[in-house]
């Protein structure tokens, strides 16, 4: 595994980090042992940066990660997320009161004193426009409860305005094969300003992986199959937004591309590291060998460059009209 710096935090994050997302829920079925032991690989395969949130299952991806700390020695940094257990997930829900109630319940989850990382969770655009919040924030980290916070975005746009304040740490931003506007503007503004990048969804929902057919079937509690046109939350979460007939085809021809001696979803994944700017990708893993595939891609070659202008004109000529003027 090779590590990389996580913007001013001081932080050397495994740029293959753990995205706990699907250990919480909506991912379909998944059972606490497994989640454990996929936990435990990615410990095992040098993984010591954890990406998870209070809304994970209600807290449940969280226990299990306090659980793996306190099975483990090893240093393992975690940021979570606040503000999606909002109802109605208003701009004026993001206010001290509710920022410290969060926090507080991450605590407890986390069986922690001081949170790592808190990300505010895609909150609704305004909130960037509301310098108060970040204050709310610095006050948080004044009195201890938090070390670092920094913000998990859906569009470039309110990536580059969040980091207008001066201690927003980290961006996490969707940066995979079938999304590529984060690397044209953004990551050179967040490198001048040393703001860490964690790109998520970095295998598409499970379809860079090449696993995935027309006929797959998702269970109903499975986000690929009640979020599928975005009836619960912003559809650019699940397949990254991408019409899934269209990434199927996609996925076809990027699949010719896959060197000798690596999977797909390794290949994905090497794409994303190919941008010095991001800190760590956050594959979610549910199971040990998912785990130890993703970790396995630090310690592949770099894609060549004919390879990444391929990958490019894969993505101009088929995902890029959907996507580019959205997210
Ligand atoms: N709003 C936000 O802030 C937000 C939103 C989305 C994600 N995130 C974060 O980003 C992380 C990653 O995104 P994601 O989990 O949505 O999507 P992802 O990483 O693109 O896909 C993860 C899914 O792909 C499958 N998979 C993973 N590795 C595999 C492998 N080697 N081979 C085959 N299948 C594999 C697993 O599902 P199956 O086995 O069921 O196919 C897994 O749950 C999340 O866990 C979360 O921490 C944050």
């Amino acid at each position: 595994m090779h590590y990389r710096t996580l913007g001013r935090t001081g932080w050397n994050v495994s740029e293959i980090s753990f995205g706990a997302w699907a250990i919480g829920g909506s991912w379909g079925d998944v059972s606490d042992a497994e989640s454990m032991a996929a936990l435990h690989k990615a410990i095992d395969s040098g993984v010591n940066f954890i990406d998870t949130a209070d809304v994970y299952g209600m807290g449940r991806s969280e226990r299990l990660v306090a659980q793996l700390r306190r099975e483990r020695s090893e240093p393992i940094v975690v940021a979570t997320k606040a503000g999606r257990r909002l109802s109605p997930h208003t701009a004026e829900g993001y206010n001290a009161k509710n920022l410290c109630a969060f926090v507080e319940d991450s605590l407890r989850n986390l069986s922690a004193d001081c949170l790592d990382l808190v990300q505010l969770h895609c909150p609704p655009t305004d909130v960037y426009y509301r310098p108060e919040v970040f204050g709310a924030l610095d006050r948080l980290a004044e009195v201890g409860k938090i070390r670092y916070y920094g913000v998990s975005v859906k569009r470039v746009e309110e990536a580059l305005k969040a980091i207008e304040y001066p201690n927003v740490q980290s961006v996490q931003i969707i940066f995979n094969c079938f999304r590529h506007r984060p690397a044209e503007l953004f990551f050179e503004q967040a490198r001048k300003r040393q703001v860490g990048i964690l790109a998520r969804v970095p295998l598409a929902s499970g379809l860079l992986t090449g696993k995935l057919r027309p006929n797959s079937q998702f269970a109903a509690d499975d986000h690929r199959n009640f979020n599928r046109h975005g009836e619960s939350f912003d559809v650019g979460e699940t397949f990254s937004g991408v019409d899934y007939g269209t990434a199927l085809d996609a996925v076809e021809e990027l699949r010719r591309l896959v060197p000798e001696g690596a999977s797909m979803a390794q290949f994905a994944l090497r794409w994303i590291l190919g941008s010095d700017a991001v800190s760590c990708a956050i594959p979610g893993g549910k199971r040990p060998a998912q785990v130890a595939e993703n970790c396995a891609a630090s310690n592949l070659p770099p894609l060549s460059e004919e390879t990444m202008r391929s990958v490019r004109a894969i993505y101009d000529a088929r995902i890029r009209p959907d996507v580019h003027p959205r997210w």
